[in-house]
């Protein structure tokens, strides 16, 4: 067997070790002598994973008691529709930051639900960055400001979190897990999977519990978190493999020292590509330098042309994924927190190679 470096933006590579360990398991869980696939959601041997999930997340991000962990499904894509039905109450407003592609979607979909201010808007500036506190046009009394913590597409992350009056809500689907943060200001944090959790299929929202009770009762049960949060992401059937496979990359996290060692590593593997780029002529980050993403790492080369040529020789290399996304080109190199430093030592040697024979 041999495995490829896999650059992808998500679906994305997970730990060796992780994908290892559920072979191992896939069959026989625990000497359940059933999988985890054909296990009841009502089971004491799923409970054990339920619980333990849920325990990892909160142990990594110091998430106090009067949060509620759900797993819930519909992809963050679900939760762009679900924090203003839940969130948004008739005759108040909400702030949202324009930061790309991400943010524009969760923003067109709260437009369809309820008032909407843009706080700030460089969504479309190139290039990419995040607003700037004294950028921010808050609305006074807002429900709630909401954020995408990392833009996957265009590679700008918010290095510090704006401050505001009204309760934060962030869009981490790229950069949770990545780095350590005080969730003080945070009313709600959500999350598709598949980036540094564990498989597609399945959303962690974080959310501070007395926000749930906003909701009316005119929206349908299962969209309500308050309906999670009573019961235990237990309401319907979970995806409990999903949950499972998250359980072992939380584990393999703890064991990479938590999200202070995490981010670490994970500045020090952005930092090797960031310097590659800044030290050439040949290739320009799409990012500003203050604003970009330790996540994703987004570059042109002079012609697309060029781009065409590196993606197919990084592929011949084993190195693949590259191909920025289809709506604005380039080159994104994904290097989320269980893509190993030996890939990105790989891609940074290649692309000195490829600028040496080709600029
Ligand atoms: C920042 C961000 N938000 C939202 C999404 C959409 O997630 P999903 O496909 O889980 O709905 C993505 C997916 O790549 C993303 O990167």
């Amino acid at each position: 067997m041999s495995r490829i470096y896999n650059f992808s933006a998500g679906p994305a590579t997970l730990p060796e070790s992780v994908l290892q360990e559920a072979q191992a398991e896939l069959v026989d869980f625990g000497g359940a002598g059933m999988s985890v696939m054909e296990m009841s959601h009502r089971s004491k041997e799923y409970d054990a994973v339920h619980e333990e999930t849920i325990a990892n997340i909160r142990e990594l991000m110091d998430i106090p008691e009067d949060y509620a962990v759900l797993f819930l499904t519909g992809g963050a894509s679900g939760q762009f529709a679900m924090v203003p039905m839940n969130l948004l109450g008739e005759g108040q407003t909400a702030d949202y930051t324009n930061s790309g592609s991400w943010a524009s979607k969760a923003i067109k979909e709260a437009k369809g639900i309820g008032s909407v201010n843009i706080a700030a808007d460089c969504g479309k500036e190139l290039p990419a960055r995040v607003p700037e506190q004294d950028e921010l046009n808050l609305t006074p009394g807002a429900a709630y400001l909401h954020i995408t913590s990392n833009e996957t597409i265009s590679g700008a992350q918010w290095k510090t979190f704006p401050r505001a009056e009204a309760p934060l809500v962030a869009d981490m689907s790229s950069d949770i897990l990545s780095r350590p943060f005080d969730l003080s200001p945070f009313g709600l944090i959500y999350a598709g999977a598949q980036k540094n959790l564990g498989p597609a299929g399945m959303t962690v929202v974080i959310i501070r519990k007395d926000l749930a009770d906003r909701v009316s009762d005119r929206v349908p049960v299962m969209f309500r978190y308050k309906t999670h949060i009573e019961n235990n992401s237990l309401y319907n059937t979970p995806p409990c493999f999903n949950i499972y496979m998250v359980m072992l990359v939380t584990r393999w996290i703890k064991e990479q020292g938590g999200l202070k060692a995490m981010a670490e590593i994970n500045a020090g593997k952005a930092a090797r590509l960031y310097d590659v780029i800044d030290a050439s002529e040949f290739y320009r980050g799409t990012a500003a330098p203050a604003y970009r993403s330790d996540m994703n790492v987004t570059f042109r080369l002079p012609s697309e042309e060029l781009e065409a040529g590196f993606i197919k020789a990084a592929a011949a290399r084993d190195m693949k994924g590259l191909k920025g996304h289809r709506s604005v080109g380039g080159i994104r190199a994904s290097i989320y927190n269980a893509f190993p430093e030996a890939g990105v030592d790989a891609l940074a040697a290649f692309m000195k190679e490829f600028e040496k024979e080709n600029g």
